[in-house]
């Protein structure tokens, strides 16, 4: 098991498996009949996963747009649970294709919230593209297009995933066992 700040920490999704998915998943992308993609990564936590999949989209022949849009969910686990923009997209969706990506899928708030608002604002479509999906934890309707990998119902790190502020920059998605 990988030591990382004096804990042991499980390797769930090494990077090599990673990258593997990330051609599939780019190569499912690349056969939808897209016109104008416009590719939103939401932070922080899907910066890392959002370069390599528009990366491995390359790779397939797609040239989509970039942007950012940084959401925030506060009162998570709770009914409350509230879905805020701290930063919003620089770039027009009206007529577009539009493809979110995200970390986790986990109760489906984030993601349905951000879909909504990207629907609102005139996208022609709207999909979801996300490395890992907790099925178990979902709390709306909503469903991804794309999917890395399930995961299992455990708090998971790494491959820009935090744990209070901590472990974005491993290369794989792990869980911390503990002190090492
Ligand atoms: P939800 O689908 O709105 O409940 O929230 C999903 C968001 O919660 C993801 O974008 C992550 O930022 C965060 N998240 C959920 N589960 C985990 C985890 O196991 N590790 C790190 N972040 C997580
Ligand atoms: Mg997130």
């Amino acid at each position: 098991m990988p030591i990382v700040r004096g804990k042991d920490i499980e390797v769930l999704f090494s990077a090599s498996a990673i990258a593997r998915r990330n051609l599939e998943l780019a190569k499912e992308v690349a056969s939808r009949d897209y016109h104008d993609l416009l590719v939103i990564s939401i932070l922080k936590g899907s910066f890392i996963f959002a370069a390599d999949l528009i990366r491995a989209m390359h790779d397939t022949g797609l040239s989509p747009e970039v942007e950012f849009i940084f959401i925030s969910s506060y009162g998570k686990g709770t009914v409350s649970g509230e879905v805020k923009i701290l930063r919003d997209i620089d770039n027009d969706v009206a007529g577009r294709d539009v493809l979110l990506i995200d970390d986790i899928l986990e109760s489906g708030k984030t993601l349905q919230y951000t879909r909504n608002l990207m629907l609102d604002r005139g996208a022609r479509s709207v999909a979801i593209a996300v490395l890992l999906d907790k099925t178990t934890r979902r709390q709306t309707a909503l469903e991804a297009d794309f999917v890395g990998f399930e995961c299992p119902d455990s708090f998971v790190v790494g491959y820009g995933m935090d744990v209070a502020h901590a472990f974005r920059e491993l290369p794989f998605v792990g869980v911390v066992k503990g002190d090492a």
